[in-house]
């Protein structure tokens, strides 16, 4: 018995009570266990109070990631994830991709509170104070490099349809996978792996998720154009409830992706805020500015140019063209 079993009996109690006797009989403990345990949760952050006749009611948590809350889905052969929950790391997509050279098992997470030196698309930082979601998982697909980029669209599928239904938010995707509500961001992937010529030895999958930071803690020229899910609905978000539903996404996408890469693409379709509008994409090759017309096979954007004439990208930062759309 530990201090997680007393919470996940408060958290499942229908009436919201539970009696000191309740609890000790439920876990095979003495009252006198159960109230030392009361008081060192209290003492971690916990709001407990003690009803008269009625027992031990849980009314806050502190805003903690929770292992208990990161189980698959139950079912007859539940099996739990092997999850890595570090306090503070350089980046979670280097233990990642660390754990992943040593041979851990697919489906690995690996989450920080927060990053000190946090990494982003094409080279750049990825802010990371307390207070939102960072974490990668290790993917093991059997398929050739040129593939890796259709599993970032999948992971920006999986985040993106996460967030809508956790949030209720119109949370979109900007290619390749940025995640906007209301154009600014709210969520970005980076995928990095270890591969031979045609094949992926290891894929990490790296998602940061702005939850419930203060805005102003982010560099000034990013401030602008980002956002938080707290800030866009009014509440403090769970995040272990938010990282739960997006693991079972990813889960789900993951499956689809093996199953037929072609779903996977409609879904980014669906999901997108990208087709239809005018875009100028800064890449390798300096900067293109066209109509965004579709995503091809491998997840590149095809543009159309202001001569007619067709553009394909695999790479770059979009900018949405204000007013189209
Ligand atoms: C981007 O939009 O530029 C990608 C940002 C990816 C950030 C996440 S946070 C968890 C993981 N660890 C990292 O260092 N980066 C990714």
């Amino acid at each position: 018995m530990n201090k997680n079993d007393i919470l996940d009996l408060l958290r499942a109690s229908k009436s919201g009570h539970l009696s000191g006797a309740e609890l000790a009989g439920k876990l095979g403990v003495s009252r006198t266990a159960v109230w030392k345990h009361i008081r060192s949760l209290e003492e971690s952050g916990y709001g407990i109070e003690a009803v008269p006749s009625k027992g031990y009611r849980l009314f806050a948590e502190p805003d903690v990631i929770r292992m208990s809350g990161l189980l698959r889905p139950a079912g007859k052969n539940a099996a739990t994830r092997p999850v890595i929950y570090l306090e503070e790391t350089a980046s979670t997509n280097i233990v990642a991709m660390e754990r992943a050279g040593q041979g851990a098992a697919e489906g690995m997470v690996v989450i920080a509170e927060q990053q000190t030196g946090g990494k982003g698309r094409l080279g750049r930082s990825w802010s990371s104070p307390k207070g939102n979601l960072y974490f990668s998982i290790i993917l093991r697909p059997a398929v050739a490099p040129q593939q890796a980029p259709l599993l970032t669209l999948m992971g920006a599928v999986a985040v993106a349809s996460a967030l809508r239904a956790f949030s209720g938010t119109a949370a979109g995707i900007k290619w390749p996978n940025d995640i906007l509500i209301h154009d600014r961001k709210v969520s970005g992937l980076l995928t990095e792996m270890s591969a031979e010529a045609d094949r992926v030895r290891h894929l990490v999958l790296g998602i940061g998720i702005n939850c419930n930071m203060n805005i102003r803690l982010l560099p000034e020229e990013v401030r602008g154009l980002a956002t938080t899910l707290a800030a866009e609905t009014g509440r403090t978000v769970d995040r272990t409830k938010l990282l739960a539903a997006v693991l079972a996404e990813l889960d789900r996408w993951y499956g689809a992706f093996l199953a037929d890469r072609r779903s996977v693409l409609s879904a980014w379709r669906e999901l997108n805020v990208t087709l239809g509008r005018e875009v100028s994409v800064r890449g390798m090759d300096g900067e293109v500015r066209g109509r965004a017309k579709d995503i091809d096979d491998e997840g590149r954007l095809v543009l159309v140019l202001g001569d007619g004439s067709a553009r394909t990208v695999a790479a770059g930062d979009v900018t949405i063209i204000k007013g189209q759309g």
